[in-house]
């Protein structure tokens, strides 16, 4: 199997980065990180990635579509991972990558598209809350869902909480996709997911346990 390459983007602190780098290892002799992409100057991803000696772009406000643009065609990967980038991807980039783009959002998708997912949660009482990794289409946090993480919500959870355990989720759920695509198991064909060539029909949702020590 040959080995794929891939960039990630971000815009803030990057920590969903530093987990997947702490475990690039792990998937090296198929999937390997080529450079990194920011909008933002102050984003501390910035010194995760000098942590790990990965080149980063950071793109001016301004110019950020066509620097976009330009970095995707420089390396032209096979995966390009939106791990905390918060700026929509013009439809035309998002075409011509259709099916190598994943996305992680901090909601149980479909429920609560976009931003405030905390405060969505907190406010309509949800009795579960979680993450989704899915493909980016050109409709924001609407693309196909490969794999969800969920956990209850327990009573007078406060947003901190959630926050913290969301993340939580978050690091188990991505680099299970990204091994999954490293390793063929996941394809996007006509907008819809096979994993080990069987048609997904309904999310899977990995059922994280709040109360087990990795959440202390
Ligand atoms: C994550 O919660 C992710 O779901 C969302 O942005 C946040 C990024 O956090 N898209 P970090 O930069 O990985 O710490």
């Amino acid at each position: 199997m040959s080995t794929k390459s891939c960039v990630v983007l971000f815009s803030g602190n990057g920590s969903n980065l530093e987990n997947l780098l702490n475990k690039r290892d792990e998937t090296k002799d198929k999937l390997n990180y080529i450079s990194a992409f920011t909008d933002n100057a102050e984003a501390k991803g910035i010194e995760v990635c000098k942590k790990f000696n990965l080149d980063v772009i950071v793109s001016k406000r301004d110019t950020i579509h066509e620097d976009l643009n330009k970095f995707l065609l420089n390396n032209n990967p096979d995966l390009i991972i939106l791990s905390g980038y918060m700026k929509i991807i013009p439809e035309l980039i998002v075409n011509m990558y259709l099916g190598k783009i994943i996305n992680i959002h901090p909601s149980l998708l479909p429920k609560y598209p976009g931003l405030n997912t905390y405060e969505k949660v907190i406010e309509n009482n949800d009795r579960y809350q979680g993450a989704t990794v899915h493909f980016v289409t050109k409709d924001l946090d609407e693309g196909p869902i490969i794999l969800q993480g969920s956990f209850p919500v327990r009573e007078g959870m406060t947003k901190a909480e959630l926050v913290k355990f969301t993340h939580k989720t978050e690091y188990i759920i991505f680099p299970i996709v990204v091994e999954w695509f490293a390793e063929n198991i996941i394809q996007f064909k006509k907008g819809k997911i096979y994993l080990k060539d069987k048609l997904i029909t309904e999310p899977i949702v990995y059922q994280v346990n709040v109360t087990n020590d990795q959440f202390i």
